[in-house]
């Protein structure tokens, strides 16, 4: 069958797969304390639905599948689903973007299930910061992270969202805690998502300062890590390290892209930074066949945008990074 072209030549083969917009933190630049419009349960995709979907995509020629949230821990009975998805034919990476906050818990089923990369997300090793930020306990996610490295993740990625004033001077310390343990680092740019991800803006900080900062005191040397994300890795000269650089705003990365995303309700959303979308759910509920399935999704890809327009429209996205999970 022919792969996934979209109309600006680029060939989708990276599934991201939020299975709840629900998170168990509420990081201040991703959802609004007191949140609670969530999706109603019934509009949940349930595991049946979401395999087909990925099932659809992999006959397609996707070989990368995500699975991210809100908090995809907070999804009962995730390790299974991951375990549908990792038996899927063509499927050969599968990996999950976590808070950590419950990994303690299920980090040796998700690996045992075929998950094998992790991205965590932790913008700073300092309790009350943490507390500052996410509303939550970092004890948790550091025995989390410590339970992932014990079941034997490969390679565990740290997420960290770096705002100016907020976890800035936080850098080296992050740097220093990923050599410790053998974890890649990964700085972000923040985005305009939401009115939250736009108030956030105001401690934008162009990544180019910190690379600048961190080569005062440490040899970086171009790098390359597993993944198929949009990151650009450094190492760290005389460690292991690698550093990689999520650079959304100062230098976008949308001609390489590769991906899309299948929201909790069904929904294709076509790029990050635009609300291009596509309604799977009715058409799943409706009895689709595996050729108009097929044919949907080829219309949907149809519609993805050349680029986001973080830049020149901030006020552009209304949903907030959880109903996407980034
Ligand atoms: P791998 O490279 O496969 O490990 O994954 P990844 O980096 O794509 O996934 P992850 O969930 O860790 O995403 C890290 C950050 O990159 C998040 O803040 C995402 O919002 C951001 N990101 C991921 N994909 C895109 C994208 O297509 N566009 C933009 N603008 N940001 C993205
Ligand atoms: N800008 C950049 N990254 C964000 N994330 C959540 N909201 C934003 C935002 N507004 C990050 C999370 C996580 C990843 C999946 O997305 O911290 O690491
Ligand atoms: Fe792709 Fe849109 Fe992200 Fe650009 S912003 S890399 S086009 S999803």
């Amino acid at each position: 069958m022919n792969p996934l072209i979209d109309p600006f030549g680029r060939s989708i083969e990276y599934v991201r797969l939020s299975v709840t917009d629900r998170c168990d933190l509420r990081c201040f630049y991703c959802m609004p304390k007191g949140f609670n419009d969530f999706e109603a349960p019934e509009h949940w995709l349930n595991f049946d639905e979401i395999e087909r979907v990925i099932g659809a995509f992999a006959r397609l020629g996707t070989r990368r599948v995500r699975i991210t949230g809100g908090e995809p821990l907070v999804r009962k009975g995730l390790p299974g689903l991951a375990a549908r998805l990792h038996a899927l034919p063509g499927i050969d990476d599968l990996s999950l973007s976590t808070n950590a906050v419950q990994l303690a818990r299920h980090a040796s089923e998700l690996r045992i299930a075929g998950v094998q990369r992790l991205n965590i997300s932790l913008d700073t090793i300092d309790p009350q910061r943490f507390r500052e930020i996410t509303g939550g306990k970092l004890e948790k996610v550091i025995d989390g992270l410590m339970a992932a490295k014990t079941a034997g993740f490969s390679p565990i990625k740290i997420n960290m969202v770096v705002m100016k004033g907020i976890n800035d001077n936080d850098v080296e310390a992050m740097v220093e805690f990923c050599i410790e343990h053998s974890f890649t680092l990964r700085f972000i740019e923040t985005m305009p998502m939401g009115d939250t991800g736009r108030e956030a803006n105001a401690h934008f900080l162009d990544l180019h300062t910190v690379r600048k900062r961190l080569e005062r005191r440490y040899e970086l040397v171009p790098g390359v890590m597993p993944g198929g994300g949009p990151a650009r890795y450094m190492r760290v000269a005389g460690t292991e390290l690698r550093l990689g650089f999520i650079t959304p705003l100062s230098q976008h990365f949308c001609e390489t892209c590769n991906r899309v995303r299948l929201s909790v309700d069904g929904t294709l959303y076509l790029c990050l930074g635009q609300e291009h979308k596509f309604e799977l759910r009715p058409l799943l509920r409706a009895g689709v066949d595996d050729d108009a399935l097929n044919t949907a999704i080829r219309e949907a890809i149809a519609l993805k945008p050349e680029r986001h327009e973080f830049n020149d429209k901030p006020g552009q996205v209304v949903r907030f990074m959880s109903m996407t999970g980034g």
